[in-house]
């Protein structure tokens, strides 16, 4: 069964090495600073005890949930983990009563894309050589409000605005 967790620093390892298989640029040191300032914005997709995937959220002026880092494990995609990382962290967003996600993705990235499409995300505008090898990047946004809006019809007070324990995803593995 996967469940999706907050980040805890004995998953370092396996974030780091997820982390380089997905990407060409690394910054490892970013991962620790994130949990040290920003911990219930860093989750986890955990299976067997193995870390295989993490999304990375922070908050950002103009009411804005920023995701600035989502990786699944190659093996474990195409299964859902993605967009269930994609949910928990809109989740988390949301008891923050932020009204937008936002996120940057490379313009070659159709996957990524068409993922984040599918989750609801817009795309608004292409950041020129954002990136430091040169490409350019595609900000897309999703607006949050109205999930909000029935989230809080729909969910205790106990709940808001603590946070969420564990999401379990054992309709997906
Ligand atoms: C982008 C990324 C995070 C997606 O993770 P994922 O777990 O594969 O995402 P999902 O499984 O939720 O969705 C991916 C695709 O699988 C399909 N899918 C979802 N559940 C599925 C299932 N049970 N069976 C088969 N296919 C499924 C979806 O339709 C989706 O297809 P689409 O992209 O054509 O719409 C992953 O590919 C990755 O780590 N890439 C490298 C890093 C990266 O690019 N990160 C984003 C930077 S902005």
């Amino acid at each position: 069964m996967v469940i999706i967790r907050y980040f805890e620093p004995s998953d370092f390892t396996e974030i780091l090495e997820i982390e380089s298989e997905a990407f060409s640029e690394h910054n490892p040191l970013l991962y620790m600073n994130f949990y040290e300032m920003n911990n219930d914005g860093f989750l986890v997709a955990e299976y067997n005890e193995y870390v295989i995937g993490f999304v990375v959220g922070y908050e950002i002026p103009s009411n804005e949930g920023r995701i600035f880092s989502l990786a699944v494990k190659e093996g474990f995609r195409s299964m859902g983990i993605g967009a269930k990382l994609i949910k928990a962290i809109n989740r988390i967003f949301i008891t923050r009563f932020l009204q937008y996600a936002s996120l940057e993705v490379r313009l070659t990235n159709k996957r990524a894309q068409s993922l984040y499409k599918r989750m609801g995300f817009v795309p608004c505008w292409v950041q020129h050589g954002y990136y430091s090898d040169g490409e350019d990047g595609v900000v897309m946004k999703k607006r949050l409000t109205p999930y909000s809006q029935h989230f809080l019809n729909n969910t205790s007070k106990n709940v808001l605005p603590g946070k969420i324990s564990k999401i379990y995803l054992d309709r997906f593995i």
